[in-house]
């Protein structure tokens, strides 16, 4: 039997590590500058969570959550997302006790039970940031910024921010009645699915896929026009921001996408996600906005908060792999001429190590054969511990990368050997 990698996972590769690494960097980075500080939670949590914040007719909750009744009896879920489980170690460790807002960021792998296809799988990576306990403008405008941010130091190409303001739940509740009002002209028009949502979760109706929705939907009442003043001046100062980054910053674009309704319950005013210029699920890099009734619904005390996540893989697979240098992960292949020398060099090796000179010594086999593996796997250079070598406390260094000329540097004068590494 040959087994393979479920359906909708995959395997994170040696070569893929340098541009895996190069995005978290960027992630961690930038968070950093914004007074952002790392959260880790736990990749199961109890199934009401998800139930009662990402909403219980949502597609995740309803479709696509790993959930199973564990030994003890007690419902769990993979987390299909990451929102949810900040908020809840939010009040549980007491987080709302210290100076808000709480800049927190997270990264991690997230589960859901979707149809694969590219750009989505069913165990796929998220880095998201949360801003908990400021219900101003300015903090929507800062994660939203910090989201730029990362995808411009990406250089990823075609992005656009895409906002649109759900008001608060009054707002949304007047809404929907006349979103349903609208609908209700067209009820016979619509396919099967859409039927359902109409029922169930008329929101969705906006993001359907369906073509004849997708024409209905063109003049469907917009979200905008039902908010509350305060929700409206909410959305347009967040708006007078972000006409002047694109004022300071001609590489930032933004509409206001009316049909912008986010797949999750919990949202209130601002939604957003950035796209780029791939097809599918594969274009949107990340979605986010603002849930400030969230952590009282959880129990805690009334704390306003905006964020957004990421999907990594969409990330990677907008990179272009190759103008990520693919820089090699070794520095040394030490060569040993004569077997005799097999302990010394292992006392070098080590010596290296301990300055952080990436070293590996090669398999018992011929010199050429040791030489063959060093240039196999790419080391930038090739050390050879030869008896003349070590009677005159000399190694001889050959770069395999660049120059393929050959030196002989002191075996103690570590800082030269380095300096020659570029370490
Ligand atoms: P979401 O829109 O469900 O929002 O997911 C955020 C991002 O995760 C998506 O834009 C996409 O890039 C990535 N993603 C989602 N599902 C998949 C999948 N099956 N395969 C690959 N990538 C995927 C949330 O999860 C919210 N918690 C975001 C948030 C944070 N809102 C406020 N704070």
């Amino acid at each position: 039997m040959n087994y393979k990698a479920q359906r909708g996972t995959y395997d994170i590769l040696p070569k893929d590590e340098v541009i895996w690494n190069k995005v978290q960097k960027s992630c961690f980075e930038t968070a950093k500058l914004y007074g952002y500080q790392f959260i880790e939670t736990p990749l199961f949590e109890d199934s009401k969570l998800f139930e009662r914040t990402v909403g219980e007719s949502t597609d995740i909750v309803e479709k696509e959550m790993y959930s199973f009744t564990d030994k003890g009896g007690d419902s769990i879920s993979l987390r299909p997302e990451n929102t949810a489980g900040v908020c809840r170690a939010f009040i549980e460790n007491g987080l709302h006790n210290n100076t808000l807002p709480a800049r927190l960021f997270y990264y991690g792998p997230m589960f859901r039970y979707e149809r694969p296809q590219s750009g989505r799988y069913r165990q796929f990576h998220q880095f998201g940031v949360e801003c908990i306990g400021d219900s101003t403008f300015e903090t929507d405008y800062e994660v939203i910024d910090i989201a730029w941010k990362i995808l411009k130091n990406l250089d990823i190409k075609g992005i656009k921010l895409n906002i649109n303001s759900l008001g608060d739940k009054e707002d949304r509740e007047i809404y929907i009645g006349k979103l349903k009002d609208y609908f209700k002209n067209y009820i016979n028009d619509l396919p099967k699915v859409d039927k359902l949502r109409f029922e169930r979760s008329p929101l969705r109706l906006l993001d359907s896929k369906e073509e004849i929705t997708i024409k209905i939907s063109e003049d469907a009442p917009k979200t905008l026009d039902y908010i509350s003043s305060e929700s409206k001046e909410h959305h347009e100062n967040l708006i007078q921001k972000l006409e002047k980054l694109n004022s300071m910053d001609s590489s930032f674009n933004y509409e206001v996408n009316h049909k912008l309704v986010r797949g999750l319950d919990y949202y209130n005013r601002t939604v957003f996600e950035y796209t780029s210029n791939s097809l599918g699920p594969q274009g949107v890099i990340l979605g986010g906005g603002r849930y400030d009734p969230l952590i009282k619904i959880l129990g805690g005390p009334e704390t306003p908060a905006v964020g957004f996540a990421m999907g990594i893989e969409r990330v990677v697979n907008e990179l272009n792999k190759n103008e990520v240098e693919n820089n090699s992960h070794i520095d040394a292949v030490l060569i040993i001429v004569d077997e005799d020398l097999r302990m010394i060099s292992q006392e070098i090796a080590n010596d290296f190590r301990e300055n952080k000179i990436k070293t590996i010594i090669a398999p018992k086999k011929s010199i050429k054969a040791q030489m063959r593996f060093a240039n196999n796997i790419n080391s930038k250079s090739a050390i050879f511990i030869g008896k003349n070598e070590i009677e005159n406390n000399k190694i001889s260094v050959k770069f395999l990368q660049s120059s393929r000329e050959q030196i002989e540097i002191d075996r103690n004068n570590i800082e030269e050997i380095k300096a020659v590494l570029n370490n």
